[in-house]
């Protein structure tokens, strides 16, 4: 391993930051979701608390607001709100990672702290990443900043097989570290892997954890972890699925199961099901806090699916932290608790103030508001009733459908997601917007549905369309924006 050549391009990265980061045009930047100060973010990666912080690294491309030789982005933060950036953690520098630090994870062990990823080495022309050898590969640091290449720990056994990637480890009660990740097998059949080790530098395969379900190729980005109830949750981003009803609609799709583990073989007991129900979900990674709690985020975006202005010279953003918990047989993802800390203020709307009946009325233009209420669906008339923003959004609930509707209406991006809903029911809608992104939790985070958008009116109004529609208990808050200067 070339330290001096690694510390060299991570340098030269932090400079290009410091130089350019003035020049992003901030009209869709959020003011409190994770955004990169420049270039190009997608998966979460190296979610941890780790040397008394919570650490999160992502996937990174710091020259432009695209995707390129991959890079780890770097945020420390002290309550998983408010984040602080750090400098670039790796840089693709050595043959096995030269076209990029793929995804991966990250470990406190014996004072410091270890990053396991994908190094990616294209085999065939440059650009072309389906022809590739993937490897995973050690890091490792001692003031939790500063990272240096250990080199490669798996290799894929066979070198026909070319997607073989993203790892997440974890240590178990008896000390024994373990990984999985996402391999595409010589049948071009998806699985999950998993591999143990004592000493996080040599690692034997235990077994598949998860095999091809309904056609998917390939597993990124996996995590595995109990929650509560002695449950075990396989997270993960299949692909190759294809969309089934109001289900899997986004080109990809996360998709999670629940199930038992004996140390060797996840028995699930449900199908792999999607966990957010609108445009821009993708690529979980979780990790635990000291007090005992799961937390997941995610990249705000999705392949495929349009981006934001690539003129603004930064692109993607990651998920509010969510709690996950296992109730009823029923895995809930809710905001942290600690993401109360952004409220500025707290206005009550009075119940007759938020009855409407054929009408609309303007809530707020903050592009960072958190908005609560209550909605009782066979106590309405209304054919339709939500929120809008600007002309960008509608989150409705439709009586032809018996949904709960998030249609995006921007020009070039025109498209809805819709989540069944319980008619005979009250329904709890908690909702986060942040200048392009808006994150719905629907009964304490029963379900969730998050999408980007991309025009620039952010009036927030309630409406009501043919006929009456009553929002209880309605509470808007406006929220703190401490990543918008940053
Ligand atoms: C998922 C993914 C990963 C890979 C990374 C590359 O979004 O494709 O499988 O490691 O992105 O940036």
């Amino acid at each position: 391993m070339d330290q001096t050549h690694h510390q060299e391009l991570v340098a030269k990265a932090n400079q290009f930051i410091e130089a350019h980061h003035n020049e992003v045009n901030k009209q869709s930047y959020p003011h409190y979701h994770l955004a990169p100060r420049y270039g190009w973010i997608n998966d979460p990666n190296g979610f941890c608390y780790a040397l008394g912080k919570y650490h999160i690294f992502y996937q990174f491309y710091p020259y432009d607001a695209k995707w390129g030789p991959m890079h780890w982005g770097h945020a420390t933060s002290t309550d998983l709100i408010h984040w602080q950036h750090e400098l670039v953690a790796l840089a693709p520098s050595e043959d096995y990672d030269r076209d990029g630090c793929f995804s991966g994870s990250a470990i406190e062990h014996d004072g410091k702290l270890y990053l396991i990823y994908t190094g990616h080495k294209v085999l065939v022309e440059a650009g072309d990443d389906s022809i590739a050898r993937e490897v995973q590969a050690l890091a490792v640091s001692t003031d939790g900043i500063h990272f240096e290449k250990l080199g490669v720990v798996i290799e894929p056994e066979d070198e026909g097989i070319h997607n073989f990637r993203d790892p997440k480890v974890w240590k178990d009660e008896t000390g024994l570290f373990h990984v999985v990740f996402g391999a595409t097998n010589l049948k071009h059949e998806g699985e999950i892997r998993q591999y143990t080790s004592h000493d996080l530098m040599h690692w034997e395969l235990v077994s598949v954890i998860k095999e091809m379900e309904d056609n998917a190729f390939m597993y990124e980005c996996p995590d595995f972890f109990e929650v509560n109830d002695h449950k075990w949750v396989l997270a993960t981003s299949p692909m190759g699925q294809a969309p089934v009803g109001y289900n899997r609609q986004n080109p990809s799709v996360n998709s999670w199961q629940s199930g038992s583990f004996d140390g060797k073989t996840f028995t699930p007991d449900t199908k792999l099901y999607e966990v957010d129900h609108g445009h821009d979900f993708y690529a979980t990674q979780s990790t635990s806090t000291p007090d005992g709690r799961r937390i997941v985020l995610a990249w705000m975006n999705m392949w495929k699916l349009p981006f934001l202005n690539y003129s603004h010279h930064w692109c993607g953003a990651l998920t509010l932290p969510r709690e996950i918990t296992y109730k009823n047989g029923h895995l809930y993802q809710a905001p942290v608790k600690e993401a109360q800390s952004l409220r500025l203020s707290e206005h009550h709307v009075a119940a007759a103030d938020s009855t409407l009946k054929s009408t609309f009325k303007t809530l707020t233009s903050n592009a960072a508001t958190e908005l609560q209420f209550s909605f009782k669906p066979d106590e309405n008339s209304a054919e339709q009733y939500g929120i809008a923003i600007g002309n960008s959004i509608r989150l409705f609930v439709d009586r032809q459908t018996k949904t709960l509707t998030l249609f995006r209406l921007d020009l070039n991006a025109t498209s809805y997601r819709a989540l069944p809903i319980a008619w005979d029911q009250e329904h709890k809608l908690q909702i986060f917007i942040d200048n392009s992104s808006i994150e719905v939790f629907i009964d304490d985070g029963h379900d969730t549905m998050t999408s980007n958008f991309f025009g620039t009116d952010h009036t927030v109004s309630l409406y009501a369309t043919n006929g009456q529609a009553e929002f209880k208990g309605l509470t808007v808050y406006d929220l703190e924006r401490p990543l918008f200067g940053a």
